[in-house]
């Protein structure tokens, strides 16, 4: 592990390298404990730099075993070496020179998970952002890019598959049983692109023809016998190319493109140029055994790193501040693909919730940073929603503030103007300018400025002038080294409903800028009248979630009522059920903390049930509005003195009414939409299966809920269907033997499928209440966990302390004493597991005291260990400052 130099990065102090790297040739031979890499680089000095500057290449945990310039020998006098550093002076002022580094590592000591390493007898490589220098030392930044060579050379029984980079050149066989295969990439990367594989692997092929009419080998690799799990993620690989072709224009560039799925992974997947290597989770797929959120992940994330060839590989990011110009257009993207291939406001309602859920709490706590920052500690700590989520509703508003036309147009001209380019947010944004000839100065603070923006909100109707006028005012609070906010440039989807449900539209607009249907509220505090308006209207305000805000709006609930009846845009519909439910919901955690009966809900109950019963509308529009608010979202809201268990029992008492109310409802959605024939994981499919699921979780409020979801259990034929009726049991009846009997057969089943005994313990380690503890510790003790395997950490440990609220957050501080032990534990052997597990503690201030002065107790025991890497040191000071 390294530890913690306390150095931070600034962005001000980026300047290009002394030395412009040519091209780079590496030859691996593998050994499991003692792999040899000769990496032969050629540089010249860039021109205009001082003619003495010498050569500055990074390492991490490396040792150096040779080194010579233009095949000679060194003398040691002319260079510097420790594990971190390679510094070589005297270097020719003005030809190229090649440089030969010879590293010997150790890829099974490797539990970090970071350069290469093991994973099941497989050899592998992760190197974003700073993985390559814990294989040779190199200048590992992402302005540096390079035409690859590889020579890869293993033992040949062990590892019939040597896979890296670009168009394979060719093989063959080499002395004492191994063999080699060479790789070439023509197109320049960044180290951190890199990428190797070799091992023992299965195979699914199929073939892509571009729409220029190249003809792309396409490979999935995975473990022998999971091949017919792999084909739903080789069927949205296809789809993904046809897409990136159709809506931006973008062909795949080499004649193959090969993805890897890996047990053991620190992250979803990594887009490597040719190569991309994924948790094997986004990758393997069946009936039997994945669930509906499955498919649909897989699907996103097999969009996702494709995408990447072009916003990302073709056109990478300048340095690591810029790291949003790949990960926030790429979710974009891959949003827009979901979109595409799914319901587009089911898809929008399922962004929201996500981005409500993670990307606000960040925004609003001790972590908050702008989507671009300007300064680091650890780069790994910055692949955050933030950057990936926010970036991508950045992206997002540059398409509503310009159009979706010319958006595209800014979209050909970033393509056009910087491929092969290691690019700015500035160069990005400059693009749409000049395409539209619009100045986004203003707009450009959304990549600058930290905090979800407030928007409070008025309206009044004047009869006599036919006005209506929307009072609008903006703010956005202080955020870590941000205590001032200028006002941003916030564009607002709205339309204006009128009594008989149409759409309402203005004479005459004074006020502000108003583009369509959108409205852009530019100052701190802006007021828009609308002339020629008949009747008061009903203001539908950030439709489609336009703007990623928080709105303070009162409105009434008759108007709420008639936006969820009436407005064509369904996810508005969401919003306003969404709306509706939050105040009642609080009202009710206020009740139950303070000793009083909540009062019953006669009218949100209504509206619910309204809409569940409506079979107009699609069904996995009405799950998502049945799912109501979560706990956290209601958390949020109060935004402090929160009290989980509070929470809890008044959620619960509100779902228990709505399932009394809709008890007819409810039996009659699950009985009826009962799927025919075989399983398929079509959107459609799986929006009934979401709707009857949320029918029978309302139906375990009932009488007989306990036997009614263990028939369910027994009698599904398919992953999603089983999950839900096992978390049906075990969140509702975690102490009667139904649960334990299903918990128990589900275990027997599946016992040696990794990825769904992932599920198993997720589902345990969520169970509502303070005793889940002591049940997650007993979990860690179970023979099937795996404290090495990042997905199993995840699932139990991770699972309890991001998704069990009164679990994790129980009154006595045992779940921040559990969590502090667990981070100690592992951020020896893998830092970024443990300081993205730390990261659930990020709203602690806004806790009731007892809990967290509980809290900061366990904060304070892991920032007084002497020794913390630098992700888990970064992430403990910025959460206790
Ligand atoms: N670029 C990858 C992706 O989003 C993720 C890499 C994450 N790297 C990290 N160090 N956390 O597709
Ligand atoms: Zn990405």
């Amino acid at each position: 592990m390294r530890t913690d130099t306390g150095q931070i990065i600034h962005l001000a102090d980026y300047r290009p390298t002394d030395f412009v790297l040519e091209r780079v040739d590496l030859t691996f031979e593998l050994d499991p404990t003692a792999t040899k890499i000769e990496a032969r680089l050629i540089f010249h000095r860039r021109e205009g730099t001082d003619p003495t500057a010498p050569l500055i290449l990074d390492g991490d945990e490396l040792s150096l075993s040779g080194l010579l310039i233009d095949q000679n020998e060194i003398p040691a006098e002319r260079y510097d070496v420790t594990a971190e550093k390679l510094v070589i002076r005297d270097l020719p002022e003005s030809t190229p020179f090649e440089v030969t580094v010879i590293t010997i590592i150790n890829p099974e000591a490797n539990t970090q998970l970071m350069g290469l390493y093991r994973t099941n007898g497989v050899y592998c490589t992760q190197c974003e952002a700073e993985g390559f220098r814990r294989i040779t030392y190199f200048p590992d930044r992402p302005d540096v890019l390079a035409p690859y060579t590889i020579t890869i050379i293993a033992d040949k029984a062990a590892n019939p598959l040597l896979l890296s980079n670009g168009n394979f050149l060719g093989g063959g066989n080499y002395d004492e049983g191994r063999h080699f295969a060479a790789w070439f990439d023509p197109h320049p990367k960044p180290s951190y692109l890199f990428a190797l594989v070799a091992g023992d692997l299965g195979v699914v092929e199929d073939t892509f023809e571009t729409m220029s009419g190249n003809e792309v080998a396409l490979k999935i690799y995975v473990e022998h016998g999971k091949e017919p799990r792999a084909a739903y993620a080789m069927d949205a690989l296809k789809r993904s190319m046809k897409w990136d072709e159709e809506r931006f224009g973008r062909e795949y560039d080499l004649n193959i493109f090969q993805i890897v799925a890996v047990s053991d992974f620190n992250m979803g997947a990594m887009e490597n140029k040719g190569l991309n290597v994924f948790n094997d989770k986004y990758v393997l797929a069946d009936p039997e055994t994945a669930t509906d959120q499955d498919y649909a992940n897989i699907e996103a994330i097999i969009a996702h790193e494709y995408f990447h060839n072009w916003t990302g590989n073709r056109i990478t990011c300048r340095d690591w501040f810029q790291l949003c110009l790949k990960e926030g257009l790429t979710v974009f993207r891959d949003h827009e693909f979901s979109a595409d291939q799914r319901s587009r406001a089911v898809k929008r309602i399922a962004e929201v919730r996500h981005l409500k859920a993670e990307q606000f709490p960040e925004d609003a706590g001790p972590l908050a940073h702008p989507v671009r920052p300007t300064a680091y500690r650890e780069i790994n700590n910055f692949y955050t929603t933030t950057v990936y989520e926010k970036g991508s509703e950045v992206t997002r508003m540059i398409q509503t503030v310009l159009g979706r036309d010319t958006f595209k147009k800014g979209m050909d001209v970033y393509f056009e103007r910087h491929d092969g380019d290691a690019a700015t947010v500035e160069d990005f944004v400059k693009c749409f300018e000049d395409a539209s000839g619009k100045d986004l100065k203003q707009f450009s603070l959304w990549y600058h400025q930290a905090g979800t923006p407030l928007v409070s909100v008025s309206t009044a109707y004047d009869s006599a002038s036919q006005t209506f006028s929307v009072s609008l005012e903006q703010t956005v609070q202080a955020t870590p080294g941000q205590p001032n906010k200028e006002p941003m440039h916030i564009p607002l989807g709205f339309a204006l409903l009128l009594d008989n449900g149409s759409l309402a539209s203005a004479s005459s607009v004074k006020g502000g800028d108003v583009t369509g249907e959108v409205l852009h509220l530019t100052e701190r505090a802006q007021t828009f009248t609308f002339g020629g308006i008949g009747s008061r209207p009903v203001l539908s305000l950030n439709r489609g979630f336009s703007a990623p805000i928080n709105l303070h709006f009162e409105q009434s609930s008759t108007d709420l009522l008639h936006i969820v009846r009436h407005e064509p845009d369904l996810f508005a519909r969401w919003q306003a059920l969404t709306d509706l439910a939050l105040p009642v919901l609080m009202k009710a955690t206020r009740d139950v903390r303070d000793g009083r009966q909540p009062e019953p809900q006669a009218e949100l109950i209504a509206t619910l049930l309204e809409v569940a019963a409506d079979d107009t509308l699609e069904p996995a529009f009405r799950a998502q509005v049945l799912a109501l608010p979560s706990e956290a979202d209601i958390a949020r809201e109060f935004g402090s003195n929160n009290d989980p268990d509070a929470i809890h029992a008044a959620r619960q008492g509100i779902l228990a009414d709505i399932a009394k109310a809709g008890q007819a409802t409810f039996e009659t959605l699950f009985t009826s939409l009962v799927n025919e024939g075989d399983f398929t994981p079509d959107a459609a499919s799986a929006g009934r299966r979401a709707l009857r699921n949320a029918a029978l979780s309302y139906l375990s409020y009932l009488d007989g809920g306990a036997t009614r979801a263990a028939e369910a259990f027994a009698s599904t034929n398919n992953m999603t269907d089983t999950i839900q009726a096992l978390t049906v049991l075990a969140h509702r009846f975690p102490g009667q033997s139904e649960t334990a009997n299903a918990l128990g057969a589900f275990l027997k089943r599946f016992q040696d499928n990794a990825l769904v005994l992932d599920k198993w313990f997720a589902i345990q380690a969520t169970i509502p209440g303070a005793s889940t503890l002591a049940r997650v510790k007993a979990l860690m003790e179970d023979p099937h966990f795996v404290a090495s395997n990042p997905n199993r950490v995840r699932s139990l440990i991770g699972s309890f302390t991001f998704s069990n609220p009164t679990g994790f957050s129980r009154a006595d501080g045992e779940g921040y004493r559990f969590l502090a032990q667990q981070i100690l534990a592992i951020d020896p052997k893998n830092p970024q597991l443990a300081a993205r597990l730390l990261t659930s503690m990020r709203s602690w201030r806004s806790l009731e005291p007892s809990r967290a002065a509980h809290a900061e107790a366990a904060l304070s025991e892991i920032d007084k260990a002497l020794s913390l890497s630098t992700d888990v040191r970064d992430i403990v000071e910025r959460i206790l400052k």
